[in-house]
């Protein structure tokens, strides 16, 4: 009774642990690429050890990869991208990965036709092995990758002492974004995505532009920022007036008073001798 109990425990574990254990991971599920560059679809993948045929637990090695555009299982006939069993496939599709753990395809000299879904299929020796993740990753194939600024505020006026964030975004989401940023044609410090304005100051009127750094033809069109003195604006101009007016006043009287002393002196000097 308890070695009937044992061995049902046993299958179960082994069940559990064979369903658990076989996966496909996408860790992006959408991705995006400029037609005729390259993109990596990164894949990782566990297979099934063993199953168990009701008297043994047999074991199971992974004989077979592929990847297919737009078949949800990419079985049996269906047409691969890529087929570790065929010599014939196009040398755009690269698989980077092996029969072990890595699946990662990528696709160079990209085209619109890989505008579409992939999925991986692992084969093992036994069908019990076999397996596709439906979720897949989804291309989208663009052809223009100019960036546009996309701005926190949609007032294009904004008051002194506000704040303001700019982001330079593009139709393709890039994983590592490293941007430049332009104002009036002048390249800032910037590399960051977001460029954050804050307080705004009258000096940060302009024409900003972003582009992809080292890529200059994903220019953004201008986003022209105006910041003027509004009812937000704790910093009119007028005591910026004063202090100039102040400091002029300063260096008059530091400069009377020098000329004074060196008169006395010289007097001084002229009566000692
Ligand atoms: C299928 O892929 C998605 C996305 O990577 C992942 O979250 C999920 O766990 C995968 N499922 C299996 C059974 O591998
Ligand atoms: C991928 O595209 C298919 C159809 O084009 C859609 O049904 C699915 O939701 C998309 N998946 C993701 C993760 O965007
Ligand atoms: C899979 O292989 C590719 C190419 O060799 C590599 O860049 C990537 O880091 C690998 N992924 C994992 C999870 O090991
Ligand atoms: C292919 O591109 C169209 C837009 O042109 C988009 O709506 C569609 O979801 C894309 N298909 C896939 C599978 O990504
Ligand atoms: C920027 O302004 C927003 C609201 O307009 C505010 O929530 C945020 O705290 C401000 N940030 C800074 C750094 O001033
Ligand atoms: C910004 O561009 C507009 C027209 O696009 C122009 O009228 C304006 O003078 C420019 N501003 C600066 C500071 O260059």
């Amino acid at each position: 009774m308890a070695g009937w109990d044992k061995k049902l425990l046993w299958s179960f574990m082994f069940l559990l642990a064979g369903a658990v254990a076989q996966t496909v991971v996408y860790p992006f599920t959408s991705t995006c690429a400029v037609r005729g560059s390259t993109v990596t679809l990164p894949c990782t993948f566990t297979p099934r050890k063993s199953f168990s045929d009701g008297q043994r637990e047999v074991p199971l090695k992974i004989v077979r990869v592929r990847w297919c555009k737009n078949h949800v299982l990419c079985q049996g006939s269906m047409p691969s991208v890529y087929d570790s069993n065929s010599a014939n496939i196009d040398p755009r599709y690269q698989y980077l990965g092996d029969k072990k753990t890595n699946c990662t395809l990528q696709i160079r000299d990209v085209q619109q036709g890989d505008n579409a879904s992939f999925r991986f299929r692992m084969e093992a020796d036994r069908p019990e092995g076999h397996f596709t993740n439906q979720t897949g990753v989804n291309v989208t194939v663009v052809d223009s990758s100019k960036m546009r600024i996309i701005s926190s505020s949609d007032d294009k006026k904004l008051s002194r002492g506000e704040n303001v964030t700019l982001l330079c975004a593009s139709v393709c989401t890039f994983h590592q974004l490293e941007v430049t940023w332009f104002k009036d044609g002048h390249a800032l410090s910037d590399t960051g995505p977001s460029l954050h304005l804050s307080p705004l100051t009258a000096e940060d009127s302009g024409n900003y532009t972003c582009a992809l750094k080292k890529s200059m033809e994903t220019l953004s069109e201008p986003y022209s920022l105006q910041v003027e003195a509004g009812a937000g604006g704790n910093l009119p101009p007028i005591p910026g007036v004063v202090f100039v007016v102040l400091l002029v006043v300063i260096a008059l009287v530091l400069f009377i008073v020098e000329r004074r002393l060196r008169a006395a002196e010289g007097q001084r000097a002229a009566e000692a001798s």
